[in-house]
């Protein structure tokens, strides 16, 4: 019998509960949910602080050897874009040895690089080159899971009684023989794979490619610290910490109540964030980062707002995380892409001033981001579908770099790209999207309904190749790509939009500038105003010396606010070119420095 779930709730209710609380503990301390933060000099700002991050999905940024995939000659080729963006730290999915069944996030050598990529010297070579234009490379590092090609799975695999066999999660099956337990992992299907060999299934919170590590085992943890250390070693500049919040995992393995029809249960609720996973990261903390400025980011999905004060902070295991609050605004199940939730600007609004005031008062920092190599394009993401496509990016991007935290953007972000709506999920690459697809079909949905949901959330949508010129495979590369290119590359690319005064880049440069001279943009307070409105985003960034506030239509439609917030104030930027106190034109955006509220 087919189910379907219909889920016509907005927020859930954990959140309501952490948002409540929130309120509670800051009425308490003299501050709401709308809540004004003590501001820091910038000299009491560390570097990651103060500067713009940049995230490059290394297979698709830039092809230097004709082979139709990106590699790192091709991002050292460009790193003069990135300094114009204003551009200090840029991450870089993994480029480690691997037989790309998750395109990287399987590692097979943790101590070298893909030869499709390049090789170590090519990598010296970006780390270097980077450093003098002031750029810090920023390495992302898996280590909830390797690839099963990894010689230390492959020795974990070949018996019961090899130095490594205990470095991975091995069960014996149930009675009946089949697994160990009911979990369904991340990416479709069960979490358990069979090994003959053994005898035993081995856990894989992801692919059945990327079998998860034991970090049970002090050797695990030693080695992982290891891979750390020599990359700290080489000189980057930061870890990206992948998929973090699932290396603990709990003492009995148990079958989960089904939550679909298939009658499994998803890994993520059964194992994500588990007590005792914050002494793994304090012991790496302490033996990677201590007496080095590098920062850490942690991929913090199941961490809530009302955990982030142990997770970053001066009690913190990391500088920043990623929380997937926004990101998940609209998807209330992340297995299931066909059930949207509904929601409104207030609810993104409340994400920020939650997440903000978690951050602030533990002594923490957030990044902030709209889009990441899993996600969606914010234009699709987070705007109605009508209106102006580059005045949605200007609004957008605004919110971006005026937010306060340290930027991340997407590659290709900065020039407005939007999700890929390919026909058939043949068409598509990622496999996620396919078994996500196959998913919603098994629940029930129609092949119509499962292609929407591919449509808004498949990743391939941030992962096609940058449009760097109008010429063949848009300058990507001289082969073929390994992923299409999308077809609006004539006008989205970043040649046109240089030459283009009112472009998307010009403003994402323009912002950037504005962000070095109004400093209180970057190390600023934060103030939400007009929190109940349903079209603007607004708040007000400052510090000792300046005020900048900062509005933001989010409909297509003109609309009005009140001049006081503005009054005596000139605007600084304009997404518009020209403004009006007191209005906003469909998707404007706009900085006025001072404020008389
Ligand atoms: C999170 C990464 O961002 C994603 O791309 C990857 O597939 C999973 N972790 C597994 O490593």
């Amino acid at each position: 019998m087919n189910r379907r779930k219909k889920k016509e709730e907005r927020i859930p209710m954990k959140r309501i509960i952490s948002i409540a609380l929130l309120i509670c503990v800051f009425f308490i301390n003299g501050c709401s949910v709308s809540v004004k933060f003590d501001d820091k000099d910038a000299a009491d700002q560390e570097w990651w602080q103060q500067t713009i991050a940049y995230e490059i999905y290394v297979k698709s940024f830039k092809d230097s050897d004709g082979d139709g995939t990106g590699d790192l000659n091709g991002i050292t080729s460009e790193l003069d874009h990135l300094k114009e963006l204003g551009v200090g730290a840029v991450w870089l999915t993994p480029c480690y040895v691997s037989p790309q069944a998750d395109n990287g996030y399987d590692i097979a050598d943790y101590y070298n690089i893909d030869p499709a990529y390049g090789t170590m010297e090519d990598m010296d070579r970006l780390i270097a080159e980077a450093k003098k234009r002031d750029i810090r490379i920023v390495m992302d590092l898996v280590f909830n899971h390797t690839s099963n090609e990894n010689e230390w799975f492959k020795e974990s695999r070949s018996g019961r009684d090899n130095e490594k066999s205990d470095w991975y999660i091995w069960a014996d099956p149930k009675e009946d023989g089949s697994e160990p337990t009911n979990w369904r992992s991340i990416f479709g299907g069960s979490a358990w794979e069979y090994d003959e060999t053994r005898g035993q299934y081995y856990l894989h919170t992801f692919l059945p490619e990327q079998p998860d590590l034991n970090w049970e085992n002090p050797e695990v943890r030693a080695a992982v610290r290891d891979v750390a250390n020599f990359w700290k070693d080489k000189g980057v500049g930061g870890f990206r910490m992948d998929a973090i919040t699932y290396i603990k995992k709990p003492a009995e393995y148990k079958d989960g109540k089904p939550d679909a029809a298939d009658g499994m249960t998803g890994i993520h609720s059964m194992t994500a964030n588990t007590p005792g996973i914050l002494d793994y990261l304090h012991e790496f903390k302490s033996s990677v980062q201590e007496g080095s400025d590098i920062f850490t980011v942690g991929e913090a999905n199941g961490v809530e707002a009302d955990d982030l004060k142990d997770w970053i902070g001066e009690n913190g295991v990391f500088d920043m995380v990623f929380e997937f609050g926004l990101v998940n605004i609209d998807l209330p199940d992340e297995t299931n892409w066909c059930e949207r939730r509904k929601w409104d600007l207030t609810d993104l609004k409340s994400f920020f001033a939650e997440s903000f005031c978690v951050a602030d008062t533990a002594g923490g920092w957030f990044p902030v981001f709209l889009e990441n190599h899993d996600q969606p394009r914010s234009i699709n993401h987070f705007m109605p579908e009508s209106g102006d496509r580059e005045a949605k990016a200007k609004a957008l991007a605004t919110l971006l770099l005026t937010m306060r935290g340290t930027p991340f953007i997407m590659q290709g972000e900065e020039l407005g790209f939007v999700n890929v709506d390919w026909p058939s999920i043949d068409d598509y690459e990622d496999i996620s999207t396919k078994n996500h697809y196959e998913f919603a079909l098994g629940e029930g949905y129609s092949e119509e309904e499962a292609m929407e949901g591919v449509h808004h959330f498949s990743r391939d949508s941030s992962r096609t190749p940058m449009q760097w010129d109008a010429s063949e495979n848009a300058g990507f590369t001289s082969g073929t790509p390994w992923l299409p290119v999308y077809p609006d590359y004539k006008t989205f690319n970043k040649k046109s939009e240089k030459e283009d005064a009112d472009s998307i880049l010009n403003y994402y440069i323009a912002l950037a500038g504005l962000r070095s001279e109004h400093r209180e943009l970057k190390d600023g307070s934060y103030e939400e105003i007009m929190p109940e409105d349903e079209n603007i985003v607004a708040f007000i960034r400052q510090n000792k010396d300046s005020k900048a506030t900062v509005l933001i239509n989010f409909t297509d439609e003109e609309v009005t606010y009140d001049t006081e917030y503005v009054k005596d104030a000139d605007c600084i930027m304009s997404s518009n070119g020209e403004t009006q106190k007191g209005k906003l034109a469909p998707f404007e955006a706009v900085i006025y420095e001072g404020s008389t509220k």
